[in-house]
């Protein structure tokens, strides 16, 4: 009897309570909880995982910026913002567009910019996917970003096609992603059998994606990227990452 009752105590109780929150604040709308998980996951990889290489990155951004000798407001299009955690990286003053399936990430993107208080823009929210950008125009931004979104897109030479098509001539796509390990290496081995279960847990997700091939083989001229170690540590298949730009 005793024993009952500390189960109930410790683990029924709490866990109905936890599950009766969650349902109240998301009811059983798979996007909006997604969108609720991805603010809280990308808050810790954006903070702990990988800031020296974001700010190598988004330094390049302000380069670029820079070295525009126009009065015209610098514009971003920045691909599956999430939760838009990299605003506070961006160059101020300029026009953000933002881009992702899930609609439930606006209010999270809009929330994200009034805390990076840098005057930056957000000039639209689409909902859409970056293999087919038909709501964007071409030759339209001066900058396109992309964190830790190119191991979800299912189309990526077509999405990296669209990315350039939209970038103004001379513009650059900034991205910084996790990738496959090194071939042979015994986390590359190990990234290839979790990646067999993978897509029933995420799907359309790849932890062993090598990336910068899709990057090398497109119409992008110039394409630059550093490997380099995340500090993930439980999420530790997603070590490998890199960052880099490509220019149109
Ligand atoms: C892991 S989150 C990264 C969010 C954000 N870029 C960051 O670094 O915090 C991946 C995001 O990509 C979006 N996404 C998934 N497939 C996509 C696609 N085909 N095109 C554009 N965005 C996509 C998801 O909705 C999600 O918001």
């Amino acid at each position: 009897m005793e024993e009952i009752k500390y189960y109930l105590l410790c683990y029924v109780i709490p866990i109905v309570i936890a599950c009766f929150i969650f349902i109240r604040m998301f009811g059983l709308n798979k996007a909006k909880c997604k969108a609720f998980i991805c603010s809280l996951v990308c808050r810790y990889i954006h903070g702990k995982v990988c800031d020296k290489e974001k700010a190598l990155l988004f330094e390049q951004l302000k380069d670029h910026k820079n070295s525009l000798k126009t009065n015209s407001k610098f514009t971003i299009l920045e691909i599956g913002v999430g939760s838009g955690m990299n605003f506070k990286f961006f160059p101020s003053e300029c026009d953000v567009t933002c881009l992702d399936p899930n609609p439930y990430n606006e209010k999270y993107v809009i929330d994200s910019l009034r805390k990076a208080n840098n005057n930056i823009r957000l000039v639209k929210f689409i909902e859409g996917y970056a293999e087919n950008m038909l709501d964007v125009p071409s030759d339209s931004f001066d900058a396109v970003v992309c964190t830790f979104t190119m191991c979800s897109i299912k189309g990526l030479n077509d999405a990296i096609e669209e990315i350039r098509r939209v970038l103004k001539p001379g513009g650059k796509f900034f991205f910084l992603e996790h990738v496959a390990a090194h071939k042979g290496s015994h986390l590359r081995s190990l990234q290839d059998k979790f990646q067999r279960i993978w897509p029933y847990i995420a799907k359309d997700t790849h932890i062993n994606r090598e990336t910068w091939k899709f990057l090398d083989n497109s119409s992008f001229k110039d394409v630059q990227y550093h490997l380099f170690t995340a500090k993930f540590f439980l999420a530790f298949l997603a070590k490998p990452c890199m960052y880099g730009s490509a220019t149109k």
